[in-house]
């Protein structure tokens, strides 16, 4: 059996990391959460005091900034270590989501991200989720999807998974929250979030979360 990439691109909070993972689970491919390393790099510039907007601060945080991720041991799920450290849970945060689509606007930081994303990537067998993997890292990909789902339902959806991890936040702050990163992340200059025409398009609000992992599994084996 072929190996194929799969590209999952789409809005903020409307499942594409969840069901990312379980269809690289599914088809025995690797997961690779891209947003996870826009936001480890956004933990690395905030706890170092460096701005996005000052190239200075730009290129001394590249310089010092190695991301990795290695399975947990109890779980076996995957996690982000930033220089050697645990950040799974502090990328999460709303501290770190208030600020991640600032930074993720930076040209040498995606040009960074997206070096690492593709060498990742590059034994195919994987799946990837993010906001530019159809249209500038992997714009050969086998398959693309791209996800929707009203705004109402991906904040309640994200205000559930943080319940979950015991966090509990306001319902509007995180509507808010993702509305502003989809303002940012479709008008930037920088491979701005866009639909290309070859991403098949699906719209999560009214599916289940066993019904759209399992549309995207078939979709791909009809490519393997
Ligand atoms: O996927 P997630 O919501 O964790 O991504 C966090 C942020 O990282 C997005 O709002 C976006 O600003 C940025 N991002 C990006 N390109 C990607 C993945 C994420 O610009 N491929």
């Amino acid at each position: 059996m072929g190996k194929i990439v799969i590209a999952i691109d789409g809005y903020s909070g409307c499942g594409k990391s969840s069901t990312a993972k379980a269809v690289a689970k599914e088809l025995g491919y690797t997961y690779i959460d891209s947003g996870a390393m826009y936001r480890a790099a956004t933990l690395h510039f905030l706890d170092n005091y460096l701005a996005p907007s000052n190239p200075q601060d730009v290129s001394k945080g590249l310089k010092s900034l190695e991301i990795e991720f290695h399975p947990n041991p109890d779980t076996g799920k995957q996690e982000t270590y930033l220089n050697g450290v645990n950040v799974e849970s502090k990328i999460r945060s709303m501290r770190v989501s208030e600020k991640v689509s600032e930074i993720a606007k930076i040209k040498e930081i995606r040009k960074e991200l997206v070096a690492q994303q593709q060498r990742l990537g590059k034994s195919k067998g994987v799946v990837m989720d993010g906001r530019d993997i159809g249209s500038v890292v992997f714009p050969d990909a086998e398959l693309k999807i791209f996800m929707t789902a009203d705004l109402e339902t991906r904040a309640y959806r994200r205000q559930q998974e943080m319940l979950e991890k015991g966090d509990m936040i306001d319902l509007d702050d995180i509507q808010q929250n993702l509305a502003e990163r989809d303002r940012i992340d479709s008008s930037r200059s920088e491979s701005p979030l866009i639909q290309v025409e070859d991403a098949i398009e699906i719209d999560t609000s009214n599916l289940s979360f066993v019904e759209q992992v399992a549309q995207i599994v078939y979709l791909a084996k009809q490519k393997i």
